[in-house]
């Protein structure tokens, strides 16, 4: 069992990695009175699984537990599933020295984690994350909200967790599609930040893609440790640092933007976007195309797509591009690579590059 201690604005919390989802009550009944109660927040597929066997656990550890179950899929992300949740809340008399566990997905996380810090202006929240995407990214950093017509993410605060309680093991029984999506954030961490965890997936061959194995424990921990220390520096995302998480995001959310959010899982969006990246580094002299090359071939034995299958309208996907921008100024700024392990943020990138770099990945 690894445990990461991590702090952001001002609260120090555990990120344990390793331990199982059936040890978690114990841990919680070490600082919590018995008969305090605990709301578990889960989507439909993994109440009857996981939320039966913590449920079960967390009760024998003496709390008073209710399991408020959401329909599975992002579609939950919503104004009305968090009244929902917090009506609930209410009506199971939840109350300041309550706790919310957050059991799920990213969707999960975000939602519950939106319902952990305005109901009653916050209850102490545990984080425990289910898919390979929620457990390097989504469950730490302290980012929650829901989605509006209008757009995704475009409600929710900041709420640090109280504990992060990661059970890898978990991922054994995670679709592949899923599976492969956090694949794309794994080889996100090891290119913007870390050069021997990209060597160790590299090295790691075909088999260490396939599935869970017990080699992933101490990738996960590699991820989770990179996340935090990034957010620790940069926790409100104003310092520039935070940013470089978003390496082949601005690409990666326009072509999901682009195709209706239907077309591709947000990783291999992010997996087409990260290489367009990588072209555009290179185009402007900064990564050496071997670097490049890499990149391209880790990405494509994770199973992730390094060029669009069918192309995009170029004229709507730059409309989203520059709206991904966050309005902050005209032109198009990139996270880059300078090599594997080291990225920088903030670069214009002029339209020449940035067409060839779209064309040359099938955009
Ligand atoms: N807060 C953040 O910093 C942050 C970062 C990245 C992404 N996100 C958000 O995360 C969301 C995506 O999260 P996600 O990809 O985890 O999707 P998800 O939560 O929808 O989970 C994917 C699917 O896998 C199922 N599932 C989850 N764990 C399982 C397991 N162990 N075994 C079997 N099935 C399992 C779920 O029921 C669901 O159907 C998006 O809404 C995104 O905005 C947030
Ligand atoms: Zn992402």
């Amino acid at each position: 069992v690894k445990r990461i201690a991590a702090e952001a604005d001002g609260q120090a919390y555990d990120i344990v990695i390793g331990g199982s989802i059936g040890q978690l009550p114990q841990h919680m009944a070490r600082v919590a009175p018995s008969g305090t109660r605990v709301g578990v927040v889960a989507d439909a597929s993994i109440a009857a699984s996981y939320g039966r066997t913590l449920r079960r656990g967390l009760n024998r550890a003496g709390f008073y537990t209710r399991l408020l179950v959401v329909p599975s899929g992002e579609g939950s992300k919503t104004l009305r599933q968090a009244e929902r949740l917090l009506r609930s809340c209410a009506r199971a008399g939840l109350d300041r020295q309550s706790w919310l566990v957050a059991l799920g997905g990213g969707v999960i996380g975000d939602l519950a984690g939106f319902v952990a810090a305005t109901y009653l202006r916050g209850v102490s929240l545990v984080q425990v994350p289910t898919t390979l995407l929620a457990q390097v990214d989504a469950s730490i950093g302290g980012k929650t909200g829901v989605d509006i017509p209008e757009g995704k993410n475009l409600v929710g605060c900041f709420y640090q967790p109280w504990l992060v309680w990661i059970d890898p093991t978990v991922l054994r029984t995670l679709p592949k599609a899923h599976w492969r999506n956090g694949l794309a954030e794994v080889i996100k961490y090891g290119a913007v930040q870390d050069s021997a965890l990209f060597g160790d997936l590299e090295k790691g061959g075909a088999a260490l893609f396939r599935g869970f194995s017990a080699r992933w424990t101490r990738i996960i921990a590699c991820c989770a440790a990179i996340k935090a220390r990034i957010v620790e520096k940069d926790p409100l995302e104003t310092q520039g640092l935070r940013a470089l998480l978003n390496f082949g995001h601005s690409v990666g959310h326009a072509l999901e933007a682009a195709t209706g959010y239907r077309r591709y899982l947000h990783g291999e969006a992010v997996s087409i976007g990260m290489y367009a990246a990588a072209w555009v580094s290179e185009q402007m002299g900064l990564l050496k195309p071997v670097e490049r090359i890499r990149l391209g071939t880790l990405l494509s034995r994770a199973g992730l797509p390094i060029r669009a299958p069918v192309p995009v309208r170029r004229s709507r996907l730059m409309e989203f591009l520059e709206r991904d921008k966050k309005v902050k100024e005209a032109s198009v700024r990139f996270v880059l690579l300078e090599r594997l392990g080291r990225a920088t943020s903030g670069h214009r990138v002029s339209p020449v590059i940035l067409d060839r770099a779209l064309s040359a990945c099938g955009l």
